[in-house]
């Protein structure tokens, strides 16, 4: 979990399974990587709070629930499919994840 410092992201590579991995505070956030409009790597997009901005075309998504904020390049949430989160466990320094 040191890996990841408080406000920031990561993409880890789960064995050929990519995940986005976010700090907000002391929760930590697991969802996938790739935006659910056209892959954009949303690791390289912004972190807000728990809002993540896709580098591409903005949408933006929050990390808890992986629901739409804001679809790409301003188009309603509807316009997009929200992003797959992961249940998440932290133990000591080490996080766990579950699929929902
Ligand atoms: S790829 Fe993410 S908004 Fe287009």
């Amino acid at each position: 979990m040191k890996e990841v410092p408080e406000g920031e992201m990561i993409r880890v590579d789960l064995g050929g399974k990519e995940v986005l991995v976010a700090r907000v505070g002391e929760r930590v956030y697991v969802t996938d990587v790739w935006c659910t409009h056209e892959e954009g790597d949303l690791s390289l997009g912004l972190l807000e709070g728990d809002v993540v901005r896709c580098p591409l075309h903005g949408a933006r998504f929050r990390i808890a629930d992986g629901s739409v904020v804001e679809g790409p390049e301003g188009e309603p949430p509807e316009a997009i499919p929200s992003l797959k989160t992961y249940r998440v466990k932290v133990l000591g320094d080490e996080v766990y994840i579950e699929e929902e």
